[in-house]
């Protein structure tokens, strides 16, 4: 956990050196969230087949009083995977939060974030880390223990193998007192051209969220990628129940990064994400094995997304 500078925890080369040279080659999926990923993946948000997002909004805005009686005010929201941090901020007036904790992996887009919460809620106390949520993180000491609430809006769970997102939930349940509370958003099955569409979309936007990642890499390793050879691949794989992402070398290359180098055959891949869907009872089951009591489940009239409230004891 670190405070928004620097822009990336850790230092990442060895973990995308290994990535890049598996046989199976790919990319872990925060590297897309540099400072134009993060742009790029607000774009998508406002996307017509990207549904999820404009889907939990409707859910959440209908269900908000009902998680107001069971959440209660005055709580710290702590935000993971906060983003432009428009989500939460929904919340603030209904849910009169004592305290706002933002936490991403962008730190320098969450700092920008932030600077506009503080002019637009100035009376609400505000902290914000960079912090990747894919390691064994945990709340500094000075966020207050009891009383807290954790959003985990935008079906960001997803990006987690089912055994990775339990893992997780874990983890966020260990930064729960007994009061604590996990409010968070899941994307349900559905047919899979609404699924493929999601996550092809006809403007390009989201093959630009995944090309991108390539450049992300090139400052970050030293690689030289060249973005015009690799084209977005998107599918649903229904046997495992989650969207893949890739991208495909268009013709026979190389490339290289300090201290190594990887060729790629045309028509080789490099798997960039995963984005799981869930079933309600699969989801509620997962939030069980984690350490949580699932209290609700709201969902739209089609059943395309979940907004669930689990509670630590
Ligand atoms: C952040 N996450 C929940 C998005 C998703 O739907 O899996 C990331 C994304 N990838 C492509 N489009 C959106």
């Amino acid at each position: 956990m670190q405070d928004t500078e620097p822009s990336w925890p850790g230092d990442p080369r060895t973990e995308l050196a290994a990535g890049l040279s598996a046989p199976a080659a790919q990319i872990a999926p925060k590297y897309f969230y540099d400072r134009l990923g993060s742009a790029l993946f607000a774009a998508i948000c406002q996307l017509d087949e990207y549904y999820p997002t404009r889907t939990e909004r409707l859910v959440l805005a209908a269900c908000l009083e009902a998680l107001a009686e069971l959440a209660g005010t005055q709580r710290t929201l702590v935000d993971l995977g906060a983003g432009d941090c428009v989500k939460a901020e929904r919340l603030f007036a209904r849910l009169q939060p004592r305290g706002y904790v933002a936490l991403d992996i962008s730190a320098d887009f969450l700092a920008a974030a932030l600077a506009r919460l503080r002019r637009e809620h100035p009376e609400l106390a505000l902290g914000g880390y960079g912090c990747d949520l894919t390691t064994r993180w945990s709340l500094p000491d000075e966020v207050p223990r009891d009383g807290r609430l954790f959003l985990y809006p935008g079906s960001s769970i997803g990006n987690f193998s089912p055994d990775d997102a339990c893992a997780f939930l874990e983890r966020v349940r260990a930064n729960a007192e007994a009061d604590g509370q996990l409010l968070i958003g899941v994307d349900l099955v559905k047919d899979s051209a609404t699924l493929a569409a999601a996550y092809d979309d006809a403007l390009g936007v989201t093959a630009a969220f995944n090309r991108n990642i390539l450049l992300h890499v090139n400052r970050l390793l030293g690689a030289d990628f060249a973005i015009a050879d690799w084209r977005h691949v998107a599918f649903f794989d229904v046997a495992h129940s989650r969207i893949e992402m890739h991208l495909e070398a268009l013709r026979p290359l190389a490339v290289s990064w300090p201290g190594g180098e990887r060729k790629f055959a045309a028509g080789e891949r490099i798997h960039t994400e995963n984005s799981y869907k869930y079933r309600e009872k699969e989801f509620a089951a997962l939030l069980t094995r984690a350490g949580w009591r699932s209290v609700r489940c709201w969902t739209d009239p089609r059943r395309w997304f979940a907004v669930m409230l689990a509670r630590a004891d």
